[in-house]
């Protein structure tokens, strides 16, 4: 069947969004709503597979829905909406933890990282957060998601979990009009540009991650303008000048690292960025990198502190997003329960 294009996403509301998220994830998703129907949530059951402070996570669910709208993010034109809100994706995770095998989950590196030596102390959440994943995007039949280079793995899982769905009751799909037997669409990630995967300031070897506990090494969308330039002057370097071709960043992972911040905040490729600065020293580059850098950064910054000033109006854009939301996902969910043979109210 030809599914319908659509894109779905979420995030989490857990710290401070950073410039990792901004360039993995949110310019892609601001672009896609200009040429797509696009669905965007904030993960809130997703961040309680870890212990969050309850006062914490209001806020921060209010946070990064007014980081997203400061960015660009339109909730008239795309879906806004926090996922608790929306009962069916904790109803289809349960349908997708019965269709998931171990097996599958145990192979999941995400998990291992975040669960760390002490495996049985983590929460059952936590292992089953994939299938929870493959219900947001699939509650809505999505079809491509945006995310950044890391969450790879999980995505290839939801296409696992749909293809299983389709094959596992592939005669009730048929019964119910679909005749080629395919419910969901096999979801496909939207993983491009020069920074899917930015690296932390202080080592190249390392994610750009809010959990890295140096604040120097990433650049969080809450930062001032003179705390920006700050940390892009202190980033780590190597001692040679930006080589003019793409073959000579190889082995050296601080220099890609910030020609691809540069090239994603410019718009433009990485062989751009090095014909316009081959050649040239970091104390020349630097600068260049950290204005650019205070030039989009900054008025977001700003705007999400204005946005913050009306929490109640945040509120409003997230309950109309849910409605929204609701409208989609309830009619996809109850042609599930009957396709899998549970009874629901004719209503
Ligand atoms: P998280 O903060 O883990 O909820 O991630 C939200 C989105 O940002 C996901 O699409 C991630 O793939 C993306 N993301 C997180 N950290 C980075 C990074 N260092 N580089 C690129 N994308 C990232
Ligand atoms: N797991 C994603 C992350 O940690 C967040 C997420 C939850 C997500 N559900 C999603 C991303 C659905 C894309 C689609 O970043």
């Amino acid at each position: 069947m030809k599914f319908k294009e659509r894109v779905f996403s979420g995030m989490q509301p857990t710290g401070s969004l950073h410039l990792g998220n901004y360039l993995g994830a949110m310019l892609k998703w601001i672009d896609l709503q200009k040429t797509h129907e696009c669905i965007y949530c904030v993960v809130d059951l997703h961040a309680i597979t870890v212990w969050q402070d309850p006062a914490e996570l209001r806020q921060a669910i209010r946070q990064v829905t007014a980081a997203y709208i400061a960015a660009g993010l339109d909730p008239k034109k795309s879906v806004l909406f926090n996922q608790s809100q929306v009962s069916a994706h904790a109803e289809l995770a349960w349908v997708f933890n019965c269709v998931a095998r171990l097996g599958w989950l145990n192979r999941m590196t995400q998990f291992k990282e975040k669960a760390g030596k002490d495996r049985e102390a983590a929460s059952v959440g936590l292992y089953a957060y994939p299938n929870l994943m493959a219900a947001d995007i699939l509650a809505y039949r999505a079809t491509h998601v945006p995310v950044g280079e890391d969450q790879k793995q999980h995505l290839e899982l939801s296409r696992d979990i749909a293809q299983k769905f389709n094959n596992d009751f592939s005669d009730a799909i048929r019964s119910a009009g679909y005749d080629d037997g395919e419910f969901f669409p096999l979801p496909e990630p939207v993983i491009v540009g020069p920074a899917t995967r930015v690296m932390s300031l202080r080592d190249g070897s390392r994610k750009m991650s809010k959990s890295e506990p140096s604040d120097l090494s990433r650049v969080n969308l809450t930062d001032d303008t003179d705390l920006i330039a700050k940390k892009i002057r202190k980033a780590k370097t190597d001692p040679e000048a930006l080589p003019s071709e793409i073959e000579g960043l190889s082995g050296r992972p601080e220099a890609e690292n910030l020609v691809g911040i540069y090239a994603a905040l410019s718009g433009t490729a990485k062989s751009d960025v090095l014909s316009e600065f081959g050649g040239r020293q970091f104390s020349e580059f630097k600068p260049a990198l950290a204005d650019l850098c205070v030039e989009r950064i900054g008025p977001i910054a700003d705007e999400t502190r204005r946005l913050m000033a009306d929490p109640a109006e945040i509120d409003r854009v997230l309950a109309d997003g849910a409605g929204r939301a609701h409208n989609i996902a309830d009619p996809i969910l109850g042609e599930v329960k009957d396709i899998v043979g549970l009874i629901r109210s004719a209503s």
